[in-house]
């Protein structure tokens, strides 16, 4: 498809999908998948933009899943902005929306469905704090995968958690999809851009970026050899004084296991509450020889 006859098409119907998507097969074209709930943002837009360079056909899927919400969470608030996530896609060079209702992928309902459950790299962090949500983000995802059968799948670094736990999965089933991780989008002043920031007042707004301006302290101390566990408290205080109520505090391997004393490539995790808002983000970190405690 070259971009001179370029039109996204939305759709919403499960066989139309797959009928769309067997043409496309059989002409061996490369078909991209960029998962999202909408509420579209430049931090989609950059997963458009990586899926249009891994492939020659990009799906991206609109579907705020509520078997990833917990009770008592977002799921009735979540930000709803389909035509404007629309145009976005169409001028990202999106060649198809896959926007199906709740009762087309789950036909009998949440408490009958089949769910898919990827252990241990899923435990602790959001997972201990939002239990059964990666169970909701693996069992749409192996849905849309399934349904969608891409070659290379797009997902965004800051939820880094996600990523792992969807790199596991895919290894573990031998789904034969490539996975892509693309860097985190931020805002001028460092808050990585989520859907969720637009429940921020304006005054919570200005305190946002705290969050990412105190992993950046707490990365370079420990980059200088500070105990981990000194540096985390310290950055828990911080996060307190700024106006956070911090979730978690972590730092751990780059594939979510315990920092060891061989531990040199390191990733600091955060989550934390800043009004109507639970924001998360992270840093990679370069540890020196013995850094840990
Ligand atoms: O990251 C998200 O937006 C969601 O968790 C995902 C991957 C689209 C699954 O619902």
């Amino acid at each position: 498809m070259s971009d001179s006859d370029f039109s996204m098409r939305t759709l919403r119907d499960i066989n139309e999908l797959r009928a769309t998507l067997r043409e496309h097969r059989l002409n061996g074209q490369r078909i991209a998948l960029v998962p999202t709930m909408g509420n579209l943002h430049a931090g989609h837009l950059a997963l458009v933009a990586e899926a249009r360079q891994q492939a020659d056909i990009v799906v991206s899927s609109l579907f705020v899943n509520p078997m990833q919400f917990g009770p008592g969470e977002d799921l009735d608030a979540y930000p709803r902005t389909f035509e404007a996530d629309q145009t976005k896609l169409t001028e990202a060079g999106c060649h198809i929306l896959f926007a199906p209702t709740v009762s087309a992928l789950y036909p009998n309902g949440l408490t009958a469905q089949t769910r898919v459950h990827v252990p241990e790299v899923g435990e602790g962090l959001c997972g201990g704090s939002r239990p059964g949500h990666f169970d909701g983000v693996s069992t749409v995802v192996s849905m849309l995968f399934n349904l969608v059968q891409p070659d290379v799948a797009c997902f965004g670094e800051k939820d880094y958690q996600q990523l792992a736990v969807i790199r596991k999965l895919v290894a573990d089933l031998h789904m034969p999809i490539e996975i892509i991780g693309v860097p985190i989008v931020r805002a001028d002043d460092g808050l990585a851009l989520s859907s969720r920031n637009g429940y921020l007042s304006e005054q919570e707004r200005a305190t946002a970026p705290s969050l990412y301006t105190t992993l950046c302290t707490l990365r370079d101390a420990l980059a200088q050899g500070e105990s981990a566990e000194q540096v985390l408290q310290r950055g828990k205080i911080a996060l307190y004084d700024a106006g956070f109520t911090p979730d978690y505090l972590e730092l751990r391997d780059t594939h979510l296991g315990p920092v060891t004393d061989a531990t040199r490539h390191a990733v600091l995790l955060a989550a934390a509450k800043l009004g109507p808002a639970r924001l998360i983000d992270n840093l990679s970190v370069q540890l020196p020889c013995a850094a840990t405690d």
